[in-house]
């Protein structure tokens, strides 16, 4: 999940993270967060399971009664690091001798029982759909037994519980509509850490939003592993949906319908959502995003390559053709789209030619923002167990700078189009350059900062940009948008 976002750029960030806390709740969890979007909304779902238990959350690591991290498998690089924080959890372990430390997400299930004998320190080793199970698992733990649980599920949603906002803005969230993924590209360890897509019940999607907006949040992201796959036909894997019956497959909803009925219900909630597949992706979805304009002109679209050979050898399920007719329809519904890509250089095989076929499609689309990553084999993948990681690290080192370049350049052109135009920000926070100003995202989920005169957080305010850089604009507010 894009690793939401522009939102997250090395999409490998820890985070100790806060929230309000409850007078009656005693011991001390201090939870950590590596990886995509969604471990960040799971945390939080596992703080929401753990206040029940009588946990309130801390950011101080010393004083934890209980150490969780949720961690990230994608490349080599994001197990690598959380290694590294389980080293300081262990020094800290040997001052506050009852700490308990846990190991969440995709490393946990990756490595399972595994992760016991590697790491000494780890008391517990918990799956992405087995959360619920923590409190047994605790119970166990506290017991003096080592606790593992990673079964996948094949209904887990998480629907019914209300996540715990942590660290939060108070102004944006994510909620997640489905978990797992059935696309199977070749390099990827999604599928095997978070198992079979399921989609979410959209009553209780909607419900969720609800709550959120009666608190005042204004903007919320839609998360999924691959959003335009989203199909509710009254739960269940998603691969069973022929097996459902003609009634549950004549009422189901998809992506676009769910979409439209969020933006419909709550007309002043900004939507995002990430991360939309090439291959799933309707049309209707953008139709759906032409119709609302409280859902936002942005589409993380990841492509991975540009060359048909590697598209195929990533069992991709389209080829670059289809890929840019797809981005010929997106502009020509709403030719103001702004596009973002993931991209892998270095995967077994490719040519200087498919590299630069790469370099050619982004010329073709000219992204407004990318993550780029250098392949890296994860073991248990076809790629991983069948082909040659032939690639040479100094090569993959040039042909991604090659990317990172050439994404920079597409990135200033594209935040040139927004000079002298006057657009809508929500403010969500204070810049991290200067704290006079405010910093928010226009829809297009390009950052812009402006002095804050009397202007609040959560404002949505109409502002004229002045200047910019390849990754922000300045500008100055003109006064509120009709949207407050
Ligand atoms: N559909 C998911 C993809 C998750 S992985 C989503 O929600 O974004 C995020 C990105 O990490 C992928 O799009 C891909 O570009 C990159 N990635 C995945 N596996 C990788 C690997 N083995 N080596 C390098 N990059 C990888
Ligand atoms: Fe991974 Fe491909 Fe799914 S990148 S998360 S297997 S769409």
């Amino acid at each position: 999940m894009e690793y939401v976002e522009k939102v997250i750029d090395e999409k490998i960030q820890g985070k100790a993270l806060v929230t309000e806390n409850k007078r009656q709740n005693t011991k001390k969890l201090f939870i950590e967060s590596y990886g995509c979007q969604m471990n960040m909304n799971d945390s939080e779902i596992v703080a929401a399971i753990l206040d029940k238990e009588g946990y309130n959350t801390t950011q101080i690591l010393e004083e934890a009664d209980l150490v969780l991290v949720n961690t990230c498998s994608i490349r080599e690089k994001a197990e690598t690091t959380v290694r590294k924080r389980l080293q300081k959890y262990n020094a800290v372990k040997k001052v506050n001798k009852t700490m308990k430390v846990g190991v969440l997400g995709c490393m946990a299930e990756r490595l399972k029982e595994k992760f016991l004998e590697e790491e000494k320190i780890v008391d517990l080793v918990v799956g992405p759909d087995a959360y619920k199970d923590l409190p047994n698992l605790l119970e166990e733990v506290h017991e003096g037994r080592d606790a593992v649980n990673v079964i996948l599920s094949k209904e887990e949603t998480y629907g019914d519980i209300s996540p715990v906002r942590l660290n939060s803005n108070g102004v944006s969230a994510f909620v997640s509509i489905t978990r797992g993924c059935d696309n199977m590209c070749t390099f990827c360890v999604v599928p095997f850490t978070r198992g079979r897509e399921r989609s979410r019940d959209p009553k209780s999607v909607l419900n969720e939003i609800k709550t959120m907006v009666d608190k005042n949040f204004k903007e919320i992201t839609l998360l999924g592993q691959n959003v335009d796959s989203f199909l509710w036909f009254g739960g269940g894997l998603k691969k069973d949906f022929k097996k459902a019956s003609e009634m549950a497959q004549a009422t189901a909803v998809d992506f676009a319908q769910l979409l439209d009925m969020c933006a419909t219900e709550f007309p002043k909630t900004r939507f995002r959502f990430s991360t939309s597949n090439p291959q799933d992706m309707s049309l209707d979805v953008i139709h759906t995003m032409a119709k609302h304009k409280n859902i936002c002109k942005y589409i993380h679209l990841p492509v991975q390559s540009g060359s048909n050979a590697m598209l195929k050898a990533m069992n991709r399920q389209h080829t670059r053709e289809e890929y840019m007719k797809l981005v010929d329809n997106i502009y020509k519904i709403i030719p103001e789209m702004s596009l973002s890509q993931d991209m892998i250089v270095g995967f077994c095989g490719e040519t200087e030619q498919d590299h630069q076929d790469t370099l050619e499609l982004m010329n073709y689309v000219k992204y407004d923002f990318g993550f780029m990553f250098a392949y890296s084999e994860r073991p248990g993948t076809l790629a991983g167990n069948k082909m040659d990681d032939d690639i040479p690290h100094a090569v993959k080192k040039r042909r991604l700078q090659e990317v990172i370049d050439l994404q920079q350049k597409h990135s200033l052109h594209r935040t040139q189009q927004h000079l002298g135009k006057t657009e809508e920000v929500l403010i969500e926070g204070t810049s991290k350059k200067n704290s006079n100003e405010w910093k928010g995202r226009n829809t297009q989920n390009t950052v812009i900062v402006f002095p804050k005169e009397n202007y609040k957080l959560g404002d949505f305010v109409n502002v004229k940009i002045e200047n910019c850089t390849s990754a922000t604009l300045k500008g100055t507010a003109v006064g509120y948008s009709d949207n407050n």
